[in-house]
């Protein structure tokens, strides 16, 4: 069998490289790597490519940045010219970005079978560009790969035939298993902010780059007022996305000094800040998982989630994005900091089938 895997922002990464490293077990399986070029600074993607184990991708498309209709349309070309030259039997595709999208669209009318992975997930939010992502990229995938019951529901409510629908666990649990493992024998002296994390034994760890809480100028200012509130009992280590920077530069505001800025982390420092921190503040998709699965407790700025067994088990609280809300969840959240260092000890597989096998799985059931 001959699969394209592809890749094209950072959240993808994650998720590929698990699925690659399986995919080196089977003689009758050619597994190509497809990079869309969508994420292309070093910081968003040769980095993660480098931490990940990641080869050189096979096809690099130069997507780049733009519109939604720009970027979804650029990747759709290129990626058309290589499933011509390549023919594969199989597309895969990862999560709910645009080239996602773009080329689930493009191998279906190609009448290549295609596999979604993380499939099923809902936010109900049509705001949202990855919700459309998602529910469109489901409309015509051909295997439905599930990462929470959540996901089983949904499809099957649209109609989706049980027999297309695998429950796997997560490639992106996978892929972190595998790096808190590779963590431990790493030598972090050499890390940018090893010597940030030495000198505070206490701290938070923010992500943010949501166009709802980084577009309006409204809206970012209530959060930065909140963070410099939260700031006065912790430090905050943020390593900021090149939008949230554009943003708060052009709407000039201003963050305390407790808050420590940063550009984009690679996949292991990143991970080296967050795994000890007392909690994570982020209105991230993949973080609320990765923190749920080392039960570090997160607040997300979000109205809802996509990933509902996050909010079950308890560690991930919804906070949205405006101000009464952001506190109320802090001091809700606040409460279990006593205790985060020993949450992170549990770590036993809190979610079904979040073990660190979903990859093989997945190639069990494709491979013939
Ligand atoms: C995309 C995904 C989002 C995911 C996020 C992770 C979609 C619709 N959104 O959002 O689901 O959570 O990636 O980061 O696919 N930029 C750079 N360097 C880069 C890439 C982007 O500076 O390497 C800047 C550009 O100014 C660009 C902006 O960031 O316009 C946004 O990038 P884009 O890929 O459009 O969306 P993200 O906000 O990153």
């Amino acid at each position: 069998m001959k699969a394209l895997l592809v890749a094209g922002a950072r959240p993808n990464f994650m998720k590929i490289a698990p699925l690659y490293r399986a995919a080196q077990a089977y003689e009758n399986l050619e597994c190509l790597i497809v990079h869309t070029g969508q994420h292309y600074d070093y910081a968003m993607s040769q980095t993660f490519f480098d931490d990940l184990e990641l080869p050189e991708p096979d096809h690099y498309l130069e997507a780049g940045s733009g519109s939604h209709a720009e970027q979804t349309a650029r990747v759709m070309v290129a990626f058309e010219k290589v499933c011509l030259k390549e023919e594969p039997d199989l597309v895969i595709v990862v999560g709910d970005v645009n080239s996602t999208l773009a080329c689930s669209i493009v191998a279906k009318k190609l009448l290549i079978k295609v596999a979604h992975i993380e499939a099923g997930l809902r936010s109900f939010d049509l705001t949202m560009p990855e919700e459309i992502n998602r529910m469109v990229t489901d409309s015509i995938s051909d295997y439905f790969f599930v990462t929470e019951s959540s996901g089983l529901d949904n499809l099957l409510r649209e109609g989706k035939s049980e027999d297309a629908i695998f429950m796997v666990g997560h490639v992106m649990i996978d892929n972190l298993l595998h790096q808190v493992e590779k963590l431990k024998d790493c030598d972090t002296s050499g890390f940018a902010v090893a010597e940030l994390k030495q000198r505070h034994k206490q701290y938070l760890f923010m992500t943010m780059h949501r166009p709802a809480n980084v577009d309006d100028p409204e809206t970012l200012k209530g959060i930065v007022d909140c963070l410099n509130k939260i700031a006065e009992d912790y430090p905050i280590f943020f390593p900021v996305h090149p939008r949230t920077a554009k943003m708060l530069k052009q709407f000039k505001l201003k963050l305390a000094d407790n808050i420590f800025c940063f550009g984009p982390l690679g996949f292991r420092e990143s991970l080296y800040l967050w795994q000890d921190a007392i909690a994570v503040l982020t209105d991230s998709g993949g973080l609320q998982e990765e923190t749920t699965a080392l039960g570090i407790p997160c607040l997300t700025l979000r109205e809802n989630t996509e990933r509902p067994v996050t909010i079950e088990l308890g560690t991930n609280i919804l906070a949205g994005n405006q101000p009464d809300g952001i506190m109320k969840a802090y001091r809700q959240l606040s409460k279990f900091f006593p205790v985060a260092g020993s949450l992170v000890e549990r770590r036993e597989c809190l979610v079904p089938k979040w073990d660190g096998q979903a990859a093989e799985r997945i190639w069990r059931i494709l491979l013939p």
